[in-house]
């Protein structure tokens, strides 16, 4: 099969880790996705067959692992409110002894950075054993996940050699917006609002956060330090961006971290917060802005170290840590991984963790 990556592209050049090389690497993955997803008419686009295959279900499943997983709740969030089609999404390792009540006419969809994720092929074998469509969305061209599947999109994100999976979260949400614009667009919906300028604009906002290293680093520092356990909370897409902020911490830094829906945290995980505990609040979404704020006077009221990540003239507030560029409602998540990436990689270099290859973990999991 056929590797379209380039030998320069997977050297890490003045960088000190691939991890750092491949967060800067986002907003110009982002660009060079909205350009190989753009028709000749200037509008996003699948091929026309995977059109027509998600135009045809009356139900997307989406299956995945780890921060693919995290992905994917993103795209289930964006396929449902920009193109109106139900969608679930399901963890792989699960799916086989636990498969949901399937619609009439589903369609799968594997998120898969390697392509070559064991619990997700079985799932892939399994569903076509069946007779279901099945669409492979993932970064290496030719791997397994990709040859075995009827539809594929491609994640341009470019080799990405660090085990926490950074550029290619980003990539699949991204490749989740084309799929949602180009499938709107095949049922006659109006969309509202120009899905490549606000992705454009996305990626300058990343950029921008990129650029405040030395404050995310800061952050780490303040909030991470000395602490053995931390907690991020959010509502809405911010809830789905604590969960891969979460697991990005955990993997990079071995700091017990867990993302939570804020409203949960009064069922249980509030009896956790003592002086000083750590809790990161991401704050984007207008709708829910006052909730999430009343959750951080919850635990800072019972000696929570909180810091609330908000974003700029929607719901910033003095006071307030870190202020991201406003973006459209629905790209945040592509803003807010920048600093949740740089947090888990500032606090894994505190830890003196080797944050490219961190202990127990393998890029791809070739065994279920
Ligand atoms: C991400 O940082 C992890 N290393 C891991 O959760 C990963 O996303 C998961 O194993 C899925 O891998 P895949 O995307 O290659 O299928």
């Amino acid at each position: 099969y056929t590797v379209s990556f380039d030998a320069k592209d997977m050297e890490k050049g003045t960088y000190p880790h691939y991890m750092i090389k491949e967060i800067d690497e986002q907003p110009a993955v982002i660009r060079r996705l909205l350009q190989n997803y753009t028709g000749k008419d200037g509008k996003l686009a699948t091929d026309t067959a995977i059109a027509e295959a998600l135009n045809a279900a009356d139900r997307l499943y989406i299956v995945a692992c780890g921060t693919s997983y995290h992905a994917g709740l993103v795209g289930k969030h964006l396929l449902e409110k920009i193109a109106g089609i139900p969608t679930e999404v399901h963890i792989s390792s699960e799916f086989s002894y636990n498969m949901p009540l399937l619609s009439k006419k589903p369609l799968f969809i594997f998120i898969s950075q390697s392509g070559e994720t064991a619990d997700s092929r079985a799932v892939l074998v399994k569903v076509k054993k069946l007779g279901y469509p099945t669409l492979t969305m993932t970064n290496v061209e030719g791997s397994t996940l990709y040859r075995e599947a009827d539809y594929k999109m491609l994640l341009y994100a470019g080799p990405e050699i660090a085990v926490a999976s950074t550029k290619a979260y980003t990539a699949m949400i991204a490749v989740f917006s084309v799929m949602a614009a180009t499938l709107a667009t095949a049922k006659g919906l109006t969309l509202g609002f120009d899905p490549v300028h606000e992705m454009s604009l996305a990626a300058l906002a990343m950029e921008q956060m990129i650029d405040e290293k030395a404050q995310l680093q800061e952050i780490a520092r303040d909030y991470l330090s000395i602490t053995r356990n931390a907690f991020y909370i959010g509502r809405g897409l911010d809830y789905y961006v604590c969960m891969e902020a979460a697991l990005k911490l955990k993997e990079v830094s071995y700091i017990q971290a867990e993302g939570f829906a804020g409203g949960e945290l009064k069922h249980g995980t509030i009896a956790l917060i003592e002086d000083g505990t750590p809790v990161l609040a991401f704050a984007t979404q207008e709708a829910v802005n006052d909730h999430i704020r009343g959750n951080v006077q919850e635990v800072a009221a019972r000696g929570a170290h909180t810091c609330v990540i908000s974003m700029k003239d929607v719901t910033d507030r003095p006071g307030d840590s870190i202020i991201l560029p406003k973006v459209h409602e629905y790209f945040t998540p592509l803003v807010c991984a920048v600093p949740l990436q740089l947090i888990a990689y500032y606090a894994a270099l505190q830890n003196e963790c080797d944050v490219d290859k961190p202990r127990n973990l393998a890029k791809s999991v070739t065994v279920e």
